[in-house]
């Protein structure tokens, strides 16, 4: 089925509005082929009318297809090892001589744009290993959400094929996943139970969160959005970010320094100053 270059346009500008995903010309072809699956199992004759069966859709269930079929929700275990090494080095620390003043105060991680939960998995087995027994004095909440319910469906089963463990540290693996059969593993009651997985679409004007965190990982992302739209996911994370907390993004994306809120600290690695404007 012909996707036709008024159509592409059409899709694009309908997926930038509701998610705030940029679809440059060269994703034609993907978009034709991911779309065009669907097209043809509806029944339709062409892609604007399916559009048009989109847009109509009250449910919003023909939405969020259109959405898991877009998205990309490559991802994997210790992704970006920097970014842990430095948790372990400079964060954990600061937060350990920190939790007895803290008491009350729960420490708060989210994963924004989780994919299969391989980023928020392997915090939970950061934060178990360097904290050992201690976590359990520890108020630690964890949240992982996404757009795609596929990738959170995914997430939550916490299984993988052997060879997406590749990655992962050996002691890793023995303390934290189950062998399945001959190719797939699972993450342990353990570590699964530490996390709350939850649907919330970034591009959202406000977040349903009571509190700030101290940790926020939005990482690869925002590599679809344009500049307004990352701009203001950027305000509103640092809104959601408690003074001293953190913000990761991916090594391939980077903010404007001159409208960027955050302190940089280092390659994607930004910092809340504990004085904060408001
Ligand atoms: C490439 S994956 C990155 C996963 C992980 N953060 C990492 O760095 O490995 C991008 C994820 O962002 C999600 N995503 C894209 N647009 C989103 C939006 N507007 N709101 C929430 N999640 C979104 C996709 O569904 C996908 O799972």
């Amino acid at each position: 089925m012909m996707l036709s270059d008024a159509e592409f346009t059409d899709i694009a500008q309908f997926i930038h509005r509701e998610f705030g995903i940029h679809l440059s010309d060269h994703k034609k072809v993907l978009v034709a082929g991911r779309l065009g699956k669907r097209v043809r199992q509806l029944g339709l004759s062409s892609f604007s009318s399916y559009l048009r069966a989109v847009q109509q859709d009250d449910s919003g269930e023909e939405l969020t297809e259109l959405v898991n079929r877009i998205t990309t929700n490559h991802s994997y275990f210790f992704r970006e090892k920097a970014h842990f090494d430095f948790l372990e080095r400079e964060v954990f620390p600061a937060l350990a001589q920190d939790l007895r003043r803290r008491r009350n105060n729960p420490v708060r991680v989210w994963s924004a744009g989780c994919a299969a939960g391989e980023e928020v998995y392997t915090l939970a087995m950061l934060f178990r290993e360097y904290f050992g027994p201690s976590l359990e004095d520890m108020d630690l909440g964890l949240l992982a959400t996404d757009l795609s319910l596929q990738a959170l469906a995914a997430a939550r089963a916490g299984v993988y094929p052997a060879n997406r463990l590749q990655e992962i540290p050996a002691r890793y693996t023995g303390a934290y996943f189950r062998r399945l059969d001959a190719d797939s593993f699972e993450v342990s009651d353990t570590i699964r139970k530490m996390v709350l997985f939850k649907k919330l679409n970034l591009m959202d004007q406000d977040f349903p969160f009571k509190g700030a965190f101290d940790i926020i990982f939005c990482r690869n992302v925002m590599i679809y959005f344009n500049e307004e739209t990352r701009r203001r996911l950027v305000d509103n994370l640092y809104r959601y970010t408690r003074p001293g907390g953190y913000l990761f993004i991916g090594h391939s994306e980077s903010l404007r320094r001159e409208s960027c809120p955050f302190r940089y600290i280092r390659p994607a690695v930004y910092h809340k100053p504990l004085e904060v404007r408001a």
